[in-house]
This record gives C-alpha cells, sequence and structure tokens, in this order.
C-alpha cells in the first residue's frame, strides 16, 4: 500500500536531489542485488539533518554497503560507522569508499551493530536505525546515551517495507494491539519503536512519510 497518492509520490522523486556519481553506482547495485536503500528522498532528509545538527560523528545500524551513509557525509559529517551482518555488502561498502575517495570517512564494522555499539562511546550527533526492525527499540536505548543533546534519530521503515501499515495505523489511531512478534515480528518492532520514541521525555518526535517512511527523533535534555 502506498502511503502517499502517486502525483505526490511523483513530485516527491521528481523534486529529491540528484544522485552523485558513487550514489548513482551504488543505486543502481541495490537495483541489481534487490536491495533496499533508503532512498533519494529520505536520503536528502539524512543530509538536511546532518547539516541542520552540524553533525561530526554519526552511527549507523544497519549500513548495506554505505549509501546512506553517502548522505550523512553530503550533509558535512565528518565519519560514520557503518554496521553490517553481511561481509560481502561491507566489502562493497569499503570499495566504494576507496574507489571515490571518502574511506578516511566512514568505517564498516562487520557483525551485529547490537555488539558493535557496545565498543563505541560516542558522542553521536547523528543515528541511523535500519537494520532488524525487532531490535529497533534495543537499538534506540543502547545509542541514547551516546547521542548528543541536539542530535537526532532516525528509524528507517516505519510506514513501509516489511511492516503492515495497516496494523501501525489501527495501533496508533484505534488503540488496536500490535501484532505478537512470532506473527509479525517486523511490525511489532516498528509499532513499539514508535510508541518508545513517542512516550520518551528525552526526544520529539516526528515521522515523515518519504522514502518508506521515517521516524525523525531529537534529543532534548
Ligand atoms: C535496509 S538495509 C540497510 C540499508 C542502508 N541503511 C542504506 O539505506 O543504504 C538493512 C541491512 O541491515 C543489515 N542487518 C540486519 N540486522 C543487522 C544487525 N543486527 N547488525 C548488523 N547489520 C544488520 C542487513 O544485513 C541489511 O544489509
Amino acid at each position: 500500500m502506498d502511503v502517499l497518492p502517486e502525483h505526490t509520490r511523483r513530485f516527491l522523486a521528481a523534486t529529491a536531489p540528484e544522485h552523485t556519481a558513487v550514489q548513482a553506482e551504488m543505486a543502481a547495485l541495490a537495483d541489481e542485488w534487490r536491495f533496499p536503500i533508503i532512498g533519494p528522498e529520505a536520503g536528502a532528509v539524512l543530509r538536511l539533518l546532518a547539516r541542520l545538527a552540524d553533525a561530526e560523528r554519526v552511527f549507523e545500524f544497519g549500513s548495506g554497503f554505505g549509501y546512506s551513509a553517502t548522505w550523512f557525509l553530503r550533509g558535512g559529517a565528518d565519519t560514520v560507522v557503518c554496521t553490517e551482518f553481511d561481509a560481502e555488502e561491507a566489502e562493497r561498502g569499503r570499495e566504494f569508499a576507496d574507489e571515490y575517495g571518502y574511506a578516511d570517512r566512514v568505517t564498516f564494522e562487520v557483525g551485529d551493530a547490537m555488539e558493535t555499539i557496545d565498543r563505541y562511546d560516542g558522542p553521536f550527533d547523528a543515528v541511523l536505525i535500519d537494520h532488524r526492525k525487532a531490535s529497533y527499540v534495543d537499538a534506540y536505548r543502547s545509542v541514547l546515551p551516546t547521542l548528543r543533546t541536539g542530535g537526532v534519530v532516525v528509524a528507517d521503515n516505519v510506514t513501509a517495507g516489511p511492516v503492515d501499515f495497516e496494523r501501525l495505523v489501527a495501533h496508533a489511531a484505534d488503540g488496536e494491539p500490535l501484532p505478537s512478534a512470532d506473527v509479525d515480528a517486523a511490525t511489532r518492532g516498528i509499532g513499539e519503536y514508535v510508541d518508545v520514541v513517542r512516550s520518551d521525555d528525552a526526544v520529539e518526535t516526528v515521522i515523515l512519510p518519504v522514502g518508506e517512511g521515517i521516524a525523525v527523533s531529537t534529543k532534548v535534555v
């Protein structure tokens, strides 16, 4: 189900920033591998947030070959810690960074992002959560202490992707229960994430229906 009307989607796609050369190559690879990158509409929001937050250090949960990271870099971020289970994806990310001259600005950590974050103290200025949907709340809780006040956390796939958006709407608007984890772990994970950030006084949150829907939270304490 498309969250936005077709003509609005076309307008946002037509007015999103052009890909850089490396982003265009990554987007072609994503098509070839059928790999879910965040895309230019949501990517432009990452760029904007990095710029507004004057971001220096960024942490990502789930980076693939580093497409989303390039948007933070375009927004002026100094460095991005990329995390990825899949060694081939991470290696491709390193190759892109070498070829396009930004290898000193990205670090690819292969392994479980939930363990990698424990090895970093921060402070981080921006965070992207885009890995296993059932782990979003744990990721948020583990990274929040490392986020500086005024920093931002972006979570992808809050309206589309591997989630049942109708169930999320029924939960948020009508108080319907979320599906149990054994029935639909991704939808439950996203629903719980939205509940947690909306009720946490440490952050202010807005949902933006760009790309596959992003929850943007800024730390206020
Ligand atoms: C949606 S893709 C990331 C796309 C990327 N953020 C982008 O827009 O370019 C999700 C990635 O997270 C990885 N992943 C899932 N769970 C993970 C975990 N616990 N630790 C590290 N990587 C994980 C998957 O292997 C997959 O490559």
